[in-house]
């Protein structure tokens, strides 16, 4: 993959098709809070009242077409020093690198973005081993199993947890 052609910006309502070719999609939902949207006004509402005001979500583009996100989310309070990453990304687009790029370019921007975050974290299901390898590949530090965490469609999962902290080395 030709890293030029991704970018990361913020959403907008005219991603709404492409958004749905995505969200719309179990595999891609599979292992997030979200659930699959269903209509193209429930996901251009989503964009509107949750996507364009959130503190820091990014469209995965590829040239310029919306193709999956990336989040970061900073805790408040005393916990503002961290921040939990998440991302997803349409089918037709895995296993290219895609999600690796888009997770690096956030590490880019975040520190700077966020100044009070200097922890950024994130919780991988113990079967997504895709995305396991992608915060490998980003840099993150695999810190250890949170055992039966989270219920999740119908289940309580065990996760993985991960961190970069901002004085990590950014990875090639
Ligand atoms: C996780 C996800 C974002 C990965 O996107 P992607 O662009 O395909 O990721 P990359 O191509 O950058 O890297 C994927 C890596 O996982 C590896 N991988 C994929 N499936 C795997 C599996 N079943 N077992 C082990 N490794 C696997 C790939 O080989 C690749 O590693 P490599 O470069 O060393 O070969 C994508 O699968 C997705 O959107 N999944 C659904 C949403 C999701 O799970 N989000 C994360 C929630 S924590």
């Amino acid at each position: 993959m030709d890293s030029s052609r991704i970018s990361l910006r913020p959403f907008k309502l005219s991603d709404v098709d492409d958004f749905m070719e995505w969200a719309g999609d179990d595999q891609v939902t599979r292992f997030l809070r979200w659930k699959t949207f269903a209509s193209r006004d429930e996901a251009s509402n989503f964009i509107k009242d949750v996507c364009i005001p959130h503190p820091w979500r990014r469209s995965i583009c590829l040239d310029d077409h919306s193709i999956g996100f990336v989040s970061i989310f900073p805790a408040s309070g005393d916990d503002r020093c961290r921040a939990d990453l998440g991302y997803a990304l349409a089918v037709k687009c895995w296993g290219q690198g895609i999600a690796t790029i888009a997770v690096k370019m956030a590490l880019a921007s975040v520190f700077k973005d966020l100044p009070d975050v200097v922890r950024l974290q994130a919780k991988a299901d113990v079967d997504n081993k895709a995305s396991q390898r992608v915060l490998e590949k980003a840099g993150f530090l695999k810190e250890g199993m949170l055992r039966k965490y989270s219920f999740h469609k119908g289940q309580i999962r065990d996760l993985v947890l991960y961190s970069f902290l901002a004085t990590d080395s950014f990875p090639n």
